[in-house]
C-alpha cells in the first residue's frame, strides 16, 4: 500500500522558496519518520567532481565519495538506482554503521543534471523490495520537481 503520508509530508514541508539544504534536510527526516526499519538516510551532494555528505539522519557518516564508488558512487555515476539486498556481499560497498545490512541509493537528477544521490540504509537484509523502490523513486521526482 502507498505510504500517502510520506507524499503528504514532503508536499508540505518542503518548497521551492527554501534553501535546497533546507529541504534536503526535512526531506530525510520525513523519510526517517514515515518508513519502517530504517538507519541511515541522507543525501550526498554532486559537485561536479565528487560526492560530498549532506543533510542526513543517522550515525555520523564518510563524507567524500568518488564516482564510480561505493553504491552511492555508482549510482551517480550510473545516473540509475541501485538496491543492494546484502551489503556485505557487495563488492565495493563503503561501510558507515555497522547496523546496515541493506541500502538503496536513488539518483537525484534535475534537467538531465545530476545533483546527488539519496542514499537509505536498512538494518533488514532485503529491506528494498520492488514496491517501496518504486515508492522512494516517486518520491526523489516529487522533491527534484520542488527543488
Ligand atoms: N554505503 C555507502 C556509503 C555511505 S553510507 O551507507 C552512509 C556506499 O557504499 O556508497
Amino acid at each position: 500500500m502507498k505510504n500517502e503520508i510520506l507524499f503528504q509530508a514532503t508536499e508540505l514541508f518542503l518548497d521551492k522558496n527554501l534553501n535546497p539544504i533546507s529541504n534536503y534536510a526535512n526531506f530525510t527526516a520525513i523519510i526517517m519518520e514515515h518508513v519502517e526499519d530504517l538507519n541511515w538516510v541522507g543525501i550526498y551532494l554532486y559537485d561536479g567532481k565528487n560526492l560530498f555528505l549532506g543533510p542526513f539522519q543517522g550515525k555520523s557518516a564518510v563524507t567524500l565519495i568518488d564516482m564510480g564508488k561505493g553504491v552511492c558512487g555508482i549510482a551517480a555515476k550510473e545516473r540509475k538506482t541501485m538496491v543492494v539486498d546484502n551489503v556485505h556481499e557487495f563488492t565495493g560497498h563503503i561501510p558507515c554503521d555497522c547496523n546496515s545490512n541493506s541500502e538503496i541509493v536513488i539518483p537525484i537528477i534535475k534537467n538531465n543534471q545530476l545533483l546527488g544521490v539519496l542514499d537509505i540504509d536498512s538494518p533488514k537484509y532485503n529491506r528494498f523490495d520492488e514496491t517501496l523502490k518504486t515508492e522512494l523513486e516517486a518520491l526523489v521526482k516529487l522533491l527534484v520537481d520542488i527543488l
